[in-house]
């Protein structure tokens, strides 16, 4: 009885665990359904070593299961001496053959795969993106384009799009799990890499590199739109003239404050390549506040009241004078009807 109800109690446990930890996937956020060039070629890798170890286990488990049950000591046999095989040649070059052609098997893709995505050779012909990253944000300016903004990447679909990448501060780690590999992104030099998403979508983006205290915090994303969507998007940011006037009267009250704090001394909206905070030009299509929060108002009026509660060690914090609950309203207001484009991460799909 006791028995049954171990089996029982492991199977339940078993269950749950694997219901509670397929629910820490998310669909595009996982380097194990790749959507991306990148991300492909590194799974094919994957997939090509795990093979390969699994067969050597299988190997090493069943001739070590044969030669346990087979050549146990019998009795009678106890001062029989096996045939002593040291120093033998064709068994010494067997097992000295086998790992080295293992080796090659998976070395020579790997390098290649490396090769492959290191190559610029398309670059001058493709879209080339600027990448920063900061603590605790990402800025991307689009070269020859005037358009910059932050956060939400926009790329077409089915094109090697060029990142030359460097931080202003730390070191940071660039990655989008489901279609690129990692790269670091440092104070001192350039790193550079391509991407390329096979679908439309919203694709998180990590910061891979323990880089402070909001570090965890450090999401973007990467809205892949298509060709014709993303040459729409380019213009729609184009045409944005930072001095518009809103519609709505809170709206433009919080334009008035916006420019009053000197809000603007740090941000811009349109291209202002120069901005040290995070370029505002799209924001109300912005997939999240601070990199994870749901994009509310709500949400953005505790942000510009209390940053560093929300992210700390953030730049913001201490860089403005104090706000009322209303006037930080208003700012969120004006901020939230920053919508230049149709083409937006709801139009396709949003996050999943
Ligand atoms: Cu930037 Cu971690």
């Amino acid at each position: 009885m006791n028995g049954w109800m171990g089996k029982i109690r492991a199977v339940l446990m078993l269950s749950i665990l694997s219901l509670v930890l397929a629910a820490c996937g998310k669909e595009n956020l996982t380097a194990l359904d790749p959507k991306g060039y990148g991300a492909d070629t590194s799974m094919d890798m994957i997939i090509l070593t795990t093979l390969i170890m699994v067969v050597v286990f299988l190997v090493v488990i069943i001739v070590y299961s044969i030669v346990l049950v087979r050549f146990r000591r019998k009795k009678g046999q106890e001062n029989y001496i096996p045939k002593q095989v040291e120093g033998n040649h064709t068994l010494e070059m067997v097992w000295t053959a086998i790992p080295i052609v293992l080796v090659l098997i998976m070395g020579v893709p790997a390098v290649m795969t490396v090769f492959d995505l290191a190559d610029e050779s398309e670059a001058s012909d493709s879209i080339n993106i600027e990448v920063t990253g900061n603590q605790y944000w990402w800025h991307f300016n689009y070269a020859g384009e005037e358009v910059v903004t932050s956060q939400d990447l926009y790329i077409p679909t089915g094109e090697k799009v060029y990142l030359n990448m460097q931080s202003s501060d730390v070191i940071h780690s660039f990655w989008v799990p489901s279609i690129s590999g990692k790269m670091d992104v440092n104070p001192e030099n350039v790193n550079t890499m391509y991407i390329e998403a096979y679908e439309e979508g919203v694709y998180w983006g990590k910061c891979a590199e323990l880089c402070g205290p909001s570090h965890s915090l450090m999401d973007f994303k990467v809205i892949a739109v298509s060709p014709e969507e993303f040459d729409q998007w380019i213009a729609d940011m184009q045409s944005v003239d930072p001095a518009d006037e809103p519609q709505d009267a809170v709206a433009q009250e919080g334009k008035e404050l916006f420019e009053a704090n000197n809000c603007m001394g740090c941000h811009a909206i349109g291209s202002s390549p120069s901005a040290v905070g995070p370029n505002l030009t799209n924001f109300g299509d912005r997939t999240k506040i601070a990199g994870f929060l749901e994009p509310t108002e709500e949400n953005l009026v505790d942000w510009i009241m209390d940053p560093e509660s929300i992210k700390p060690g953030n730049k913001m914090t201490g860089n403005y004078p104090d706000l009322s609950e209303d006037e930080a309203s208003s700012i969120a207001a004006y901020l939230m009807q920053l919508k230049p484009s149709e083409v937006t991460p709801e139009s396709v799909g949003g996050i999943n």
